[in-house]
């Protein structure tokens, strides 16, 4: 479990401190799947900063399973461990010369024995279909590429929650559906996931939970049926409803309660009718 507890943050900038995230309480547990959903420059990125510990909170307390994380470098350590981050950018996570040595560098630093490493970057690597890219350089790679090569990178340190930052802004619809069905691997080995998106569809198809951020507040922490029928948070936070959720409306039939539901209605309601 990974608790905030009225966690701020400010950047300090030339002009004055910028509050970029006001104090959040939040939990993640494990095994849920979490949209993170709000605006550019709504606080997305600095929570997930703040949550591997990045960056430091200016107030408040972070936990890890009950035990707060202090400034000492051995709490630093454990929170890394149990929480992987996957960078918007790509290019400011690659370190190495070879895809297979820069998802080897993670584990290697973690003090892991060779064969222990090995598996992991073969595990990573098999998961994210890069097998034929190991002896390429990361930063020749095409940005779908490199997208995959940085989340088999967080991978291979086998983390117990997994944050990823707009990880479909530089993915093609084929990308796209091969960061959903890893997704869903991971989901399926009871790892904690957290997607930042501006993809309103996949958070309704995908997540079990949304977090709403607008300006630096969490507004609304629900289920994702919860959030999408608010249309008056929607409007304030600058969000738009699932593409579903609006062909309902057109339509005038009731929105969908759950992702299966609306084919599954439709199938029912044309059988009905034969
Ligand atoms: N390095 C930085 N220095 C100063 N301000 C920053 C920095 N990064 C983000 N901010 C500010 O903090 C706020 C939250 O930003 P961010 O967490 O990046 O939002 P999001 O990821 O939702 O777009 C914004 O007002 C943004 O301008
Ligand atoms: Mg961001």
């Amino acid at each position: 479990m990974l608790e905030f507890q009225e966690v701020s943050f400010q950047y300090e900038t030339g002009d004055g401190d910028h509050e970029a995230l006001s104090p959040l309480s939040v939990t993640l547990r494990e095994g849920e799947r979490v949209a993170v959903l709000g605006s550019n420059g709504a606080g997305k990125s600095t929570f997930f900063l703040l949550a591997n510990g990045v960056l430091r909170p200016h107030s408040g307390t972070i936990r890890l399973d009950g035990e707060p994380i202090g400034r000492r470098s051995r709490d630093l350590l454990r929170l890394r461990r149990a929480v992987g981050l996957v960078f918007q950018d790509p290019d400011v996570q690659f370190l190495a010369g070879t895809v297979e040595e820069e998802i080897s560098f993670g584990p290697m630093n973690l003090g892991l024995p060779p064969d222990e490493i090995r598996r992991r970057v073969d595990a990573a690597i098999e998961c994210l279909g890069l097998d034929g890219y190991r002896e390429r350089g990361p930063q020749e790679l095409s940005g779908g590429e490199k997208g995959r090569v940085a989340i088999a990178d967080v991978l291979a340190m086998e983390p117990r929650f997994l944050l990823l930052d707009e990880p479909a802004s530089s993915l093609d619809p084929a990308g796209r559906a091969l960061l959903e069905q890893t997704l869903g691997v991971l989901h399926e080995k009871g790892m904690a996931l957290a997607v930042a998106t501006h993809d309103v569809d996949f958070a309704w198809r995908w997540a079990d939970r949304a977090l709403v951020f607008h300006q630096g507040r969490l507004e609304r922490d629900a289920a994702p049926a919860e959030v999408f029928a608010d249309t008056a948070l929607l409007a304030r936070c600058g969000l738009e409803q699932p593409l579903l959720w609006r062909a309902a409306a057109a339509l005038g039939v009731s929105p969908p309660k759950h992702p299966e539901e609306f084919s599954r209605s439709a199938c029912g309601g044309s059988r009905s009718e034969a």
